[in-house]
């Protein structure tokens, strides 16, 4: 007998963040590989507090199978905390998710066929790339300026200007984008692009997934309104508590489009059968503990505006540090929120090719050719660097040995 895999785990990747992570495990280096948030923001004594009395008072219940959309009452919370003045989430529009990373699977499934086009950001978050591509899409590099993705490519590839003249003929099914502290290059989109883009939306009636698990991580001010607030019903919309609270609880969340939007309705369903397909549900403690949390007062608010003071200290340090150590010939732009810089490395730097001799001399990262479809040439000097997990002081250092990786170290100094 042999064993045969399916065709489609040909397009299953492994995310190269993970195989990185490994590398960097190794004693004696700093690591600004890593894409995890700093687990000194854990609020562990009120997690283990609230934790405690799930077991005493729902233990049985949080230990049974529950629903498959999620905890109602978890459901209204998320509701009523995304929802804006001119954004109205209602709990039936919420599915509570495995992680976020568990909607982009659940959505790659529900709304991609082999060969359909979709619209990505390049460079975009890896983890997405790979959730997507077991449905074997045909990604198409969304063309952007310094303001962020072009609204007209929207309009382009709707096939509003297709060839034929026929709408929809040759569409894109769907386009993807993370509006705010993008992961890889901290970049977010400003309020009148973010217009464009929904505008765009409702003309062609593209839908977008909007995936925003860094929009509260603002350093000076928040990021303008997500983007499915003024295109609801032409927008799909991730978020996490993995950024602001913890990752390990595994609580992210779907908002579909409000029911009177053409094909909510079937969406909706047919997201909760896939969810139902892929694990039943998310697990029911998680889902108390975080309810049991927020009943015992803890403050998310407060507790979020701590995460981002620790942040931005970090922030500022590795801009002092990127500005301090590296060679002229590189460049980066500081970011307002989030948790990382994208750094170009100098002419003829190969990010992928040095990454072990990085490693060699105690420092890693992320090379930028990973969060491409197809890596232009310049890809290869790019590099993720996350500011959160390493100390002001290990920051300093770290980029130091970066710095001498890169043969520039002490030419900004003098
Ligand atoms: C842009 C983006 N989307 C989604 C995720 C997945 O987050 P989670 O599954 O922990 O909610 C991440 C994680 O790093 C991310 O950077």
């Amino acid at each position: 007998m042999s064993l045969t895999l399916a065709a489609r785990t040909r397009h299953m990747t492994s995310s190269a963040i993970r195989e990185i992570l490994k590398l960097t495990e190794r004693p004696g280096v700093l690591s600004l590989a890593g894409g995890l948030p700093s687990p000194d923001s854990f609020p562990l004594d009120a997690l283990a507090h609230a934790s405690e009395r799930v077991w005493r008072t729902q233990g049985a219940q949080a230990m049974q199978y529950a629903n498959s959309e999620g905890l109602m009452p978890l459901r209204e919370w998320i509701a009523q905390r995304v929802s804006l003045p001119q954004w109205t989430v209602r709990p039936e529009q919420v599915l509570v998710t495995t992680g976020s990373q568990q909607g982009l699977d659940l959505l790659g499934k529900v709304l991609l066929d082999p060969g359909c086009k979709l619209l990505v950001e390049q460079p975009t978050y890896l983890g997405a790339l790979q959730a997507f591509s077991p449905y074997e899409p045909a990604f198409q590099a969304w063309r952007a300026d310094e303001q962020g993705p072009d609204p007209l490519d929207l309009a382009r590839m709707s096939g509003a200007y297709g060839a034929s003249g026929q709408v929809g003929s040759d569409a894109i099914r769907a386009a993807y984008l993370v509006p705010s502290f993008q992961n890889p290059t901290g970049h977010a989109i400003g309020a009148p692009r973010r217009a464009e883009i929904a505008a765009e939306l409702n003309a062609h009636h593209v839908t977008l997934i909007e995936d925003n698990p860094y929009g509260e991580l603002w350093f000076d001010e928040p990021p303008p309104a997500p983007i499915a607030a003024s295109a609801p019903h032409h927008t799909v919309y991730l978020g996490s508590l993995s950024k602001v609270l913890a990752p390990g609880l595994r609580i992210g969340y779907v908002v579909t489009p409000p029911d009177e939007a053409p094909g909510a309705l079937d969406l909706r369903a047919r997201l909760l059968q896939a969810k139902q397909a892929s694990d039943l549900h998310t697990p029911g403690f998680n889902q108390r503990l975080v309810l049991q949390l927020l009943s015992d007062g803890f403050d998310l608010d407060a507790h979020v505006a701590t995460v981002r003071q620790r942040y931005k200290a970090q922030r500022d340090a590795m801009a002092q540090a990127l500005n301090h150590h590296l060679p002229d010939d590189c460049a980066w732009q500081v970011p307002q929120g989030g948790m990382f810089f994208w750094v170009q490395g100098p002419e003829g730097f190969d990010a992928g090719a040095s990454l072990p001799a990085a490693v060699e001399r105690g420092v890693a990262y992320v090379p930028g050719a990973a969060f491409y479809v197809e890596a232009p040439q310049q890809a290869r000097r790019q590099m993720r660097l996350s500011f959160v997990t390493l100390s002001v002081e290990q920051i300093h250092e770290a980029v130091k040995r970066l710095a001498a990786h890169l043969g520039g170290e002490g030419r900004r100094a003098c």
